[in-house]
């Protein structure tokens, strides 16, 4: 099989108005025909028109989903609504859901069976605490996360893997390379135990990614891109982190 596409991933999180949608015509303007995928997950208010602005050159997704279709479920937002808005990725399982919304493993498998029943690739993510990696707990925490979250119906088609260390998110500070390789290595180990199609999964990872440390990232082994949340707010930080990624 083809080695799979490299993948760019923005994360805009609870930002962005409509103006922001400029950031995404630029992206498409300045990467057409670029060898990485490139996906924004905006808030959902502007999942329809950004996908819009993104064309063919910028796909669009979800930063959560329910895992039901439809119902009375106020302030959800369903995988096939988030399809039909326009979006083809959905992010599901990020550490501020798991965290403010109490969201379990069992919980976030639920959602990405949901979304791959929609249509939908996601980007299923896990990490680690400060403390649990001070206790020398990452790697059993990370194994268990992606246990639990990763559902059967997972194929490295329809899934996507984000390593983001907690600690790591928006706070500047990223792991040493060895112990992003270290955990991508146990990544890597575990889906191609439990998936025939374990070696194809593309694996981010994620937290306080950056122009200046892009480059030295995406060197390493098994990281086949990125989960960007504050540097992929600006067009031109996050093309540069898309320029990294093409030239890795
Ligand atoms: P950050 O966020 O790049 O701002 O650290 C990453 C994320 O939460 O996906």
């Amino acid at each position: 099989m083809a080695a799979p596409r490299k993948l760019a991933a923005g994360n805009w999180k609870m930002n962005g108005m409509r103006g922001a949608l400029s950031e995404i015509e630029a992206l498409a303007r300045a990467h057409n025909g670029s060898r990485a995928e490139i996906v924004i997950c905006p808030p959902a208010t502007l999942i329809a028109a950004a996908a819009q602005a993104g064309g063919s050159v910028v796909a669009i997704g979800g930063q959560d989903c329910h895992r039901l279709d439809s119902g009375a479920h106020t302030g959800d937002i369903s995988a096939p609504q988030l399809r039909d808005a326009g979006a083809s990725h959905v992010i599901v399982g990020h550490s501020e859901r798991r965290t403010n919304h109490a969201e379990t493993d069992a919980m976030i498998a639920d959602k990405a069976i949901a979304a791959h029943e929609a249509g939908l690739v996601t980007i299923i993510c896990v990490g680690e605490t400060e403390a649990e990696r001070d206790g020398g707990e990452t790697l059993d925490v990370i194994a268990g996360q992606l246990a639990g979250s990763v559902p059967e119906c997972a194929t490295a088609e329809n899934s996507v893997i984000a390593y983001e260390p907690v600690w790591a998110i928006g706070t500047g500070r990223t792991p040493t390379n060895d112990q992003i390789t270290e955990v991508h290595a146990l990544l890597r180990e575990r889906l191609m135990q439990r998936f025939a199609d374990g070696e194809d999964f593309r694996l981010l990872y994620g937290g306080s990614v950056k122009p200046s440390n892009a480059s030295e990232i995406f060197a390493l082994a098994n990281v086949d891109g990125a989960l960007v949340g504050g540097a992929s707010l600006k067009e031109s930080d996050f093309s540069a982190i898309i320029a990294a990624l093409n030239e890795s």
